[in-house]
């Protein structure tokens, strides 16, 4: 819990040094990105123009500390900053995500925002994805063909009980660590019925704050 306390003040921080000004912000899904809207979001309030929201429960609990959310998501690159956590976090700042199965919404912010700032306790970090397992939003109409495709590609597929906040089925790709993250995003949402896969290679964050047990460091990416 301190953990990830630690790295929402982070975030909070690296916003008030990065943006001068009104904010058009972004919030992600999970418990560190809750922690980060409960305790350091409120205190931007006065500054913020619009929030997009990454899923239900987000908005959720948008609502219930009085932030209005703008329902769709957006057209352009309009997003100030947009803050998430992550699943696992490598050295190059590649991530998975969709643990809590919204990583459709979270990759359509990312795209829409000039700042990516991912939020996460030290336990995220791995030396090479793939151990969590790699989420998978998949249409339910061609849910057979993908999972053919992607078991050509993965040992393991399993199948979640709950679906998207799209309606779509959910399912974890297991048994492989990805060497090459950037190749694996681009096979997997090249199957047709794929709605999107939880690896973040091509839109990898700007900056991680990692919460440690006494305060935060800040990790940036060690490619050029
Ligand atoms: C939600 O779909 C995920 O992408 C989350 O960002 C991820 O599961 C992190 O959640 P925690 O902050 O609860 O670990």
């Amino acid at each position: 819990m301190n953990k990830k306390l630690n790295a929402a003040e982070g975030a909070y921080n690296k916003i008030l040094n990065i943006c001068s000004g009104d904010i058009v912000i972004g919030i992600g899904t999970g418990s560190t990105t809750d922690i980060f809207t409960q305790t350091f979001l409120p205190k931007l309030k006065n500054r913020i123009t619009k929030i997009y929201s990454s899923s239900h429960r987000s908005t959720k609990l948008l609502d219930s500390l009085g932030f209005a959310v703008v329902e769709s998501l957006p057209t352009t690159q309009c997003i100030d900053i947009y803050v998430d956590g992550a699943d696992e976090i490598d050295i190059d700042l590649n991530l998975i995500k969709g643990g809590g199965g919204a990583h459709y919404r979270e990759k359509m912010l990312t795209k829409a925002s000039s700042y990516f700032l991912c939020i996460a306790d030290d336990s995220k970090r791995v030396n090479a994805l793939g151990a969590f397992g790699i989420p998978v939003e998949i249409r339910a109409e061609r849910l057979d063909f993908v999972k053919k495709e992607l078991l050509g590609h993965f040992p393991e597929f399993s199948q979640r009980d709950a679906l998207s906040d799209n309606g779509n089925v959910l399912a974890d790709l297991r048994g492989k660590i990805l060497e090459e993250p950037i190749k694996f995003e681009k096979i997997v949402n090249g199957i047709e019925g794929v709605v999107e896969v939880g690896i973040f290679a091509v839109d990898r964050p700007n900056l991680a704050i990692i919460g440690l047990e006494n305060g935060y460091e800040l990790m940036e990416s060690s490619m050029a």
